[in-house]
């Protein structure tokens, strides 16, 4: 069957078609780039079930979000089904922390999970696409390490490679597999339209999914326990360690800020992503890339899918991105002392209660116009 896009279709459809010749009506299934992560709809389910009959479980896997190849990758892979949805919430979370105080706050909600703003090629769509590529792989090898899943458990080849004054423990973070599963399962809609149509913002996504995977990679560790009487260290095990997710967050943080504007180049058969500024260092598997600048996020706009600042609460004394000026895009701020009740003058008694007294303490709040 041949699937036809007409162009004026922006939203994912779903439409009869006269098929001229036979006469029959056609059901077409129609996805533009406006589709961005809609895997992501697992969210929505109440909860990716671990326990009940196989046939209930697997009606997770038919929702229209996923793509044929996640459909298939779900039904064989139920029970790691689980860390995927958790892996999109803690994406969400470290997300939301680290731009709590920024004019874009990956704020979250609506119809699509993070409203409209994946629908544009921007740098902050980049760091969507990397921290939850990167925390599904997360997410996944934590639940293998902790012995959750019959598909994996802990990396037991590690211990292969020359020790220095340890033992391995025979059970480093299995890595390799969290990661091969992330790549499968959240790169499968960008790889298929990447392969068939070289499309610039599907090698984006690709690019930017395995920038986050990377930067997990990259920062394994090496974590010991020592044993001997009374911690004397005699004997040490060691094994390859997962940073904490917050770590990871960091970094990607730090690659957003330093994201390069690419651009596609065709050569041939295959186009490639290549800097617009050539008098930058060209991009590493690490950084991330992005194809249009990103709007200022200062007012609501329902096509960039900008919430705008107004009523955001800011910090009247930095002057950086968190503080009123920039924050509130010049148009100014209120300012507002409010007093709140907290737990104060906290006193222990043995044993073995806290007494606390209440106390008022006035705050000034700040929020953008
Ligand atoms: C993000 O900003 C919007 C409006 O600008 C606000 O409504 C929302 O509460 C903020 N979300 C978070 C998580 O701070
Ligand atoms: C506000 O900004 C100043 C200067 O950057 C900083 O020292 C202070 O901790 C900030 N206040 C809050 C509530 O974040
Ligand atoms: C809030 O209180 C501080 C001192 O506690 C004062 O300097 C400031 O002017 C007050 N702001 C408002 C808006 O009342």
């Amino acid at each position: 069957m041949v699937l036809i896009c007409p162009p004026v279709l922006k939203r994912t459809t779903t439409m009869t078609f006269p098929l001229m010749k036979a006469g029959f009506l056609f059901l077409i299934f129609c996805t533009t780039s406006s589709a961005e992560m809609r895997w992501l709809a697992l969210l929505r389910q109440s909860s990716v079930a671990t326990r009940g009959a196989v046939h209930e479980r697997v009606e997770i896997c038919n929702i229209k979000e996923l793509s044929k190849k996640q459909s298939k990758i779900c039904q064989k892979n139920l029970e790691i089904m689980n860390s995927v949805r958790l892996g999109a919430e803690l994406a969400i979370q470290e997300c939301q922390w680290q731009f709590k105080s920024r004019r874009w706050n990956c704020s979250t909600g609506g119809k699509r999970i993070f409203g409209k703003i994946l629908k544009t090629a921007t740098r902050e769509a980049a760091f969507v696409h990397s921290i939850t590529a990167a925390a599904v792989a997360h997410v996944v090898t934590r639940a293998c390490s902790s012995g959750q899943l019959q598909r994996c458990g802990c990396d037991r080849t590690v211990r292969v490679k020359p020790s220095q004054g340890f033992e391995w423990s025979g059970c480093s973070d299995n890595i390799a597999f969290g990661t091969a599963f992330s790549k499968s399962f959240v790169d499968a809609r960008d790889l298929r339209r990447a392969r068939k149509k070289s499309k610039p913002r599907a090698l984006m996504n690709l690019h930017n999914n395995e920038a986050g995977r990377k930067v997990l990679e990259y920062n394994m560790k090496l974590e010991c326990k020592c044993h001997g009487v009374s911690g004397s260290c005699e004997l040490r095990t060691c094994w390859r360690a997962m940073p904490a997710f917050r770590e990871v967050g960091i970094i990607l943080k730090e690659k957003f800020n330093g994201a390069t504007e690419v651009k596609p180049i065709v050569s041939g058969k295959y186009t490639k992503l290549e800097p617009v500024n050539i008098r930058f260092k060209h991009h590493t598997d690490t950084d991330l890339v992005y194809l249009r600048p990103s709007p200022n996020f200062c007012e609501l706009d329902e096509k960039t899918g900008s919430l705008g600042t107004h009523g955001r609460r800011c910090n009247k004394t930095s002057r950086a991105i968190d503080g009123c000026e920039l924050l509130c895009c010049s148009r100014g701020y209120i300012s507002q002392n409010r007093s709140e009740r907290e737990r104060c003058r906290c006193k222990f008694h043995w044993c073995c209660y806290v007494e606390c007294q209440s106390c008022v303490r006035t705050v000034e709040i700040n929020t953008c116009n």
